[in-house]
């Protein structure tokens, strides 16, 4: 595997995301383990825009609590109650949450003091049952949009195909 994290700054965000989504497929083909792919999946999203965090928070108890994942990015909270901040209102929800400005979310868990926005996209597994979020937080406001949000939910989307 010869494969490096491309540096998508810079590129318009579209164009970005057809290369991340084809870097991806490229790295993981064949690969399908969920920890080997979260994992992968966080590190060329991270890297690829320099985000402040990145990574995904497992669902270890239905309906009730969610546990880090792998990520990339300082130490993030290790548990998470559904309904709980951005992450536990998108898994409560088991939809994707776009916030542009951290201090305006009520209920907003701060893990580094430096994230100002952040988008969570539910995770569903092949049986069609919330298996993970992804979240990604940014030290900018106002990063994330539509168009990431599109592009996320179609980059999890490869953890329902089994
Ligand atoms: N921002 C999240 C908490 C997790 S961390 O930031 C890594 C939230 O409010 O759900």
């Amino acid at each position: 595997m010869a494969e490096t994290t491309p540096d998508l700054r810079g590129l318009p965000k579209h164009r970005a995301y057809v290369e991340l989504e084809a870097n991806i497929e490229a790295v993981l083909a064949g690969v399908r383990d969920e920890i080997a792919e979260m994992a992968t999946v966080s590190a060329l999203i991270h890297h690829g825009f320099g985000h402040l965090w990145t990574g995904f928070y497992r669902v270890a108890e239905p309906g009730k609590r969610l546990l880090v994942g792998p990520y990339q990015g300082t130490l993030g909270c290790l548990e998470i109650t559904f309904g709980g901040g951005v992450c536990g209102t998108a898994a409560a929800e088991a939809r994707s949450v776009v916030v542009p400005d951290v201090d305006a979310f009520p209920g907003h868990i701060t893990c580094d003091a430096r994230a100002r926005s952040e988008i969570v996209v539910p995770v569903t597994g092949p049986a069609g049952a919330l298996i993970a979020v992804l979240d990604i937080d940014s030290e900018e406001a106002g990063t994330f949009d539509d168009e990431d949000r599109e592009a996320l939910e179609r980059i999890v989307q490869r953890f329902a195909r089994r």
